[in-house]
């Protein structure tokens, strides 16, 4: 019950902090050598009385710390669960988790794979708890996540909701322009993470996608760098809180300066996707997001992959990069927090069965250690998807990094726990959890934001919604399935000519790449093939036909604008979505966050850095109709629903 209590306390944003936490700062006579002194007979040591300040536990603890200990910190790895949701033990490609907790002495972990049992996960957390205060010091871990509320799935990045409440992706609140919604996204998703031991959300994604054809478009707001820096503070407040502390979920801001700006298109996970371009000399235009990030309290913030090219920058990678991190990050923008960087900069790896080298782009020849050094020297705190604590040891012991060094970043991830309150109880309720994750409010929240965030791209003749259809009424369908319609009493036909109307659910074209990992990012044209275009040309020519289109990329498809007699977009939603807003039980509410190109041709014709400069686009950005029958007052799906449907 007490973590019931505290998960309705924090939702009503009733955070309870004494003075002391929020600032950190002592306000009683109380330094840190008088802790130290006291040391000797103390019963508690200090960093483990809730009842001193933040800063005199922090350096506390960094006093007793060896240099194990502290390179250990610097260190965010992938966290599997074994089964049954013992800790891994390991394979021929990773150390269990008991050698990295124990021996390497990490503390932060992302975890990898979906939730399909809360209770489960939470006992889990529970049980790495456990193993953290077994070791010398006791520090607690810091469990944190790729998002988990959407469709993606991805183990690079992101994971299907499981048990989860599900919601569109980003790009559906961007379609929905309502701050308000996005923070009450935020502040479910929070209660959700919470309750598994979930502190640290490796989001949001704040890139702007001025490069149509970027795989990772779908974890961000769109195009429009004013609409997403209003969108991702409301984001950021609904995880963080008003101000951080035990019922706050962390953030981390991705990725810095902007990864929108990919040359060709392509993806920096891999090696022909390095360079980030900006033929438009816009970088600027980039930022505009993360200052945003930065005045709404962004505690973290991630450098992406890419190396900047054509610019005053060095072409190295951004996190390599001490021009980008030091001088524009730190000292330009003024962020104080946390840098980690992208996952997995220094060693090569293999992910899904796939060799991946390191993301080391402009630093390819230096060594491992080199590349360490380089990374500190750019003012990162930690190394993410990494567990190679016997480099930055090397590193201080050879001299070439000063153990001060390690004291700047360490003080500041401990700090982040201390603030989180994971010293003071680190433990969930595992039961609670069960009741929290995936309870009928949250779900129903995120339903109702995946109807109304489908888009309305046309509509001849008011086809939709669908009226005075019946059992009598045939369709062809693809992209769900058939007993979908069957349970609500209609009737499925397996050729479009036998049919009243097609309903079809579209992935957006994309080209299968090859590989375990590098298959799931959607990348290359944002064509249909021209077996495809003619394929689908045969059932628009047979039957009037109705397009869900999910729209991971502004997809260039002005035949199937033309063909359909009516066209959705989705940014993430269910099929049952799809036939409430088809059937009018919802209506769609979004507007574009992008511009749909005309041709492949014409987005490789834009500037990777500029955004709406797609020449003669098919629909732009804001284009979204409403359906002609509406009940007004903003009761949306309401009226409809009395129709009985
Ligand atoms: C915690 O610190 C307070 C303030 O210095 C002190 O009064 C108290 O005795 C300490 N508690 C323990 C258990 O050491
Ligand atoms: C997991 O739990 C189930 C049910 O308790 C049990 O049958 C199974 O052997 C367990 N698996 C492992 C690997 O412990
Ligand atoms: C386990 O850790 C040791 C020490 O860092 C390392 O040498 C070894 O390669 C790791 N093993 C695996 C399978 O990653
Ligand atoms: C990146 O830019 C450099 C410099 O313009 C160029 O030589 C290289 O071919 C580009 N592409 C890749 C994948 O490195
Ligand atoms: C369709 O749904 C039914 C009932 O839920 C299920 O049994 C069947 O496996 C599904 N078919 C496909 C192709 O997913
Ligand atoms: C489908 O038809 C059956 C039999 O007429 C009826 O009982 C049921 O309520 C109908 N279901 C829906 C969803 O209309």
């Amino acid at each position: 019950m007490g973590s019931l209590s505290r998960t309705s306390r924090a939702l009503l944003g009733l955070f309870t902090f004494s003075s002391c936490l929020q600032s950190g700062l002592c306000s009683r006579a109380h330094t840190p050598q008088s802790s130290l002194h006291s040391r000797a007979d103390e019963t508690l040591p200090a960093y483990k009385n809730s009842s001193l300040c933040i800063n005199d536990r922090v350096d506390d603890l960094l006093a007793r710390m060896t240099l194990e200990e502290k390179a250990g910190q610097m260190f965010h790895a992938m966290l599997y669960v074994g089964p049954n949701g013992t800790l891994d033990q390991g394979d021929e490609n990773r150390n269990s988790t008991d050698f990295v907790m124990g021996t390497q002495l990490l503390t932060h972990f992302n975890l990898v794979g979906e939730i399909t049992d809360a209770q489960e996960t939470a006992e889990f957390y529970n049980r790495v708890q456990q193993r953290a205060a077994e070791t010398r010091l006791g520090i607690p871990v810091t469990l944190s996540s790729d998002p988990r509320h959407h469709f993606t799935e991805n183990i690079g990045t992101g994971f299907d909701a499981g048990r989860f409440s599900q919601w569109p992706e980003t790009l559906g609140f961007a379609a929905l322009r309502d701050a308000d919604l996005v923070k009450k996204f935020a502040e479910i998703a929070r209660e959700e993470y919470l309750a598994v031991g979930i502190r640290a959300a490796l989001h949001p994604q704040v890139d702007v996608s001025t490069e149509p054809r970027w795989a990772r478009i779908p974890g961000t707001f769109g195009e429009d760098a004013q609409l997403t820096a209003e969108l991702i503070s409301a984001y950021i407040k609904g995880f963080q809180g008003d101000k951080l502390g035990a019922h706050s979920v962390t953030t981390v801001t991705k990725h810095f300066p902007g990864g929108g700006p990919m040359e060709n298109g392509e993806d920096s996970h891999f090696v022909y996707g390095k360079n980030e371009t900006y033929p438009g000399n816009n970088l600027e235009y980039h930022l505009i997001p993360f200052k945003a990030a930065i005045a709404a309290g962004a505690r973290q913030m991630m450098p992406y992959y890419s190396r900047p090219i054509g610019t005053k920058f060095e072409p190295v990678g951004f996190s390599f990069n001490k021009e980008i991190v030091t001088d524009l990050l730190r000292n330009d923008l003024g962020f104080e927090g946390i840098v980690v960087t992208d996952w997995g900069l220094i060693t090569d790896t293999v992910i899904l069965g796939q060799y991946m080298p390191a993301r080391a782009w402009g630093v390819e020849t230096l060594s491992e250690l080199e590349r360490a050094a380089r990374i500190l020297d750019a003012g990162c705190d930690q190394f993410g998807g990494e567990t190679r604590p016997e480099l930055i040891i090397q590193l201080v012991n050879e001299g070439v990094i000063q153990e001060e060094r390690l004291d700047v970043s360490v003080k500041k991830l401990l700090r982040e726990k201390f603030v989180l309150g994971l010293f003071d109880d680190p433990f969930v309720d595992a039961e609670a959890a069960a009741r929290v994750v995936g309870n009928d409010y949250f779900v129903r929240l995120g339903n109702e934001a995946q109807r109304r965030a489908y888009t309305l791209l046309k509509n001849s003749q008011d086809t939709l919604p669908l009226r005075s259809v019946g059992p009598d009424t045939k369709f062809y369908i693809e992209g769900f399935n058939a007993t979908l319609l069957q349970s609500r009493n209609l009737t499925v036909v397996t050729r479009p000519e036998d049919a009243d109307y097609a309903l079809l659910r579209l992935a957006a074209p994309y080209e299968p790449r090859p590989g375990g990992f590098e298959a799931s990012f959607h990348a290359g044209s944002l064509e249909f093939s021209a077996e495809e275009r003619a394929r689908q040309a045969a059932v628009y020519a047979a039957v009037p036909t109705v397009v869900d289109m999910m729209l991971d990329r502004p997809a260039a498809v002005p035949e199937v604008a033309e063909g359909a007699v009516a066209m959705l977009a989705s940014f993430g939603s269910s099929s049952e979505a799809f036939l409430d807003v088809v059937f009018g039980v919802w209506e769609p509410e979004g507007k574009l966050p992008y511009d749909l190109p005309r041709s492949n041709a014409a987005a490789e014709a834009g500037m990777e850095d500029v955004p709406f400069d797609t020449r003669d686009p098919v629909f732009k950005f804001g284009h979204g109709l409403r359906y002609a029958e509406r009940c007004g007052d903003g009761a949306s799906g309401s009226c409809l629903k009395a129709r009985g449907i």
